[in-house]
């Protein structure tokens, strides 16, 4: 029954049904209620820096060597030490198991069987020992301090302990963002336990059965299971807006947080050549150029904008990825060439994960890395590690500062 369904699954995500992560968000559309599709989908207020981070990628075009061959395309990197098939790494995304049954597990363990890493949040359904059984690939974990320094440590030593390989501080959420489609949905009245303030957003739920029974069966609306406030235990959903007011992270935080965890450090969520001079400072293994996908301050830069602006300031000292907007292979490529050393994707294999669970995040990974190697193909370069700048064109003044 259960290979069925797993079939049936993967068959909804084939070609020429499913051929890019544009018909996966279709699809993800199609299965989820309106709430959690724009919880996924959506950004910040006026949703610029999201709008813009995807629009940067036009921005800079291709300048292929023709009549070059190149029969096999290198894709492998290595990045904090691990190596990874494709230049790729699943961004954290928090509540993805409102979006399918046990999300967090299927996410890794795709990742995994793809060869490449996966970033677990804070915020998640299942918890983070489960989620390193799921998986054969190298493992982060992505914290917030929600909860508070105690809670935030006894993740830390979880995590350890279940052998995750590197921690992400995100550094960009001071506050949770403005997504004012949330607020239109009614997530908050869906979280809260008032039945009369929930009834207006109901219906939402109950015209996607399919998703509506499947979330039933994995236990309905799920607690933060890594998120353990002592003497409570796990943090409730509807705890977590105001947890975040109370959660910033700040430089001086890296202090204890580097006596808690030995292995690499990666700062999420660098905007600017100063902040990352700093991670670098901390000591930091790695930093993200990121804007959250758009989630937090609108009207932000998009992220391949100041790309240039990082890779300068850190010299070469720390490992660069970037995430935001990457929708194609061709995107990822464009990174590479400016800079990045790896990209990390949220909604790319959210939209997978919502579509179809596992089969849906695999077909992302697909989807990403064929275009990588048709792209590279393209372009007359036999391997991620020979892109440069020389193969693209940017904009003048992104490289004036
Ligand atoms: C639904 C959703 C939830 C997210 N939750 C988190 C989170 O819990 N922690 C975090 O650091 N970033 C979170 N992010 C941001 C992603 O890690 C990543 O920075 C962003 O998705 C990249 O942009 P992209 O979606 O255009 O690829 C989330 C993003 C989405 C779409």
């Amino acid at each position: 029954m259960f290979r069925f369904a797993q079939h049936d699954k993967t068959r909804s995500v084939e070609p020429p049904r499913v051929l890019n992560v544009e018909d996966l968000r279709r699809a993800a559309k199609r299965r989820l209620p309106r709430v959690v599709f724009d919880y996924i989908d959506g950004g910040a207020e006026d949703e610029r820096t999201l709008r813009a981070n995807c629009h940067a990628f036009e921005e800079v075009t291709f300048r292929p060597r023709c009549a070059v061959a190149t029969p096999a395309c290198d894709l492998r990197v290595s990045v904090l030490g691990k190596s990874l098939s494709t230049p790729l790494i699943l961004a954290p995304v928090g509540s993805s198991r409102l979006m399918y049954p046990r999300g967090e597990e299927a996410a890794a363990s795709a990742a995994g069987a793809a060869g490449i890493a996966y970033a677990l949040s804070t915020l998640s359904g299942c918890r983070l020992e489960d989620v390193a059984d799921a998986s054969k690939g190298p493992l982060w974990y992505q914290l917030y301090l929600v909860g508070g320094r105690d809670c935030a440590l006894s993740a830390i030593e979880r995590a350890k302990a279940a052998g995750f390989s590197a921690l992400v501080v995100t550094i960009d959420t001071a506050v949770a963002g403005m997504r004012e489609r949330d607020l239109r949905n009614g997530a908050k009245e869906l979280l809260s336990g008032n039945l009369g303030s929930k009834l207006p957003f109901v219906s939402q739920l109950l015209i996607k059965p399919h998703w509506l029974a499947a979330f039933l069966a994995d236990g309905g609306l799920m607690k933060f299971q890594n998120v353990v406030i002592p003497g409570k235990g796990p943090m409730l959903y509807a705890d977590v807006t105001a947890a975040l007011e109370h959660a910033a992270v700040t430089w001086d935080d890296l202090n204890w947080i580097r006596q808690a965890w030995s292995l690499p450090i990666v700062i999420k969520g660098i905007h600017t050549g100063d902040d990352a001079r700093r991670a670098v400072d901390v000591g930091a293994s790695a930093l993200v150029v990121s804007n959250h996908g758009g989630r937090q301050l609108d009207s932000v830069a998009p992220t391949l904008r100041i790309l240039p602006e990082v890779v300068a300031s850190v010299g070469g000292h720390i490992e660069v990825l970037l995430d935001g907007g990457i929708r194609r292979g061709s995107d990822i490529v464009k990174a590479l060439c400016l800079g990045a050393r790896a990209v990390m994707v949220g909604r790319a294999y959210a939209y997978g994960l919502g579509a179809a669970g596992g089969p849906g995040v695999a077909r992302a990974i697909e989807i990403l890395r064929t275009d990588l190697v048709r792209t590279l193909k393209l372009l007359g370069c036999a391997s991620i590690a020979e892109l440069d700048r020389s193969y693209v064109d940017v904009p003048a003044d992104w490289l004036g500062k």
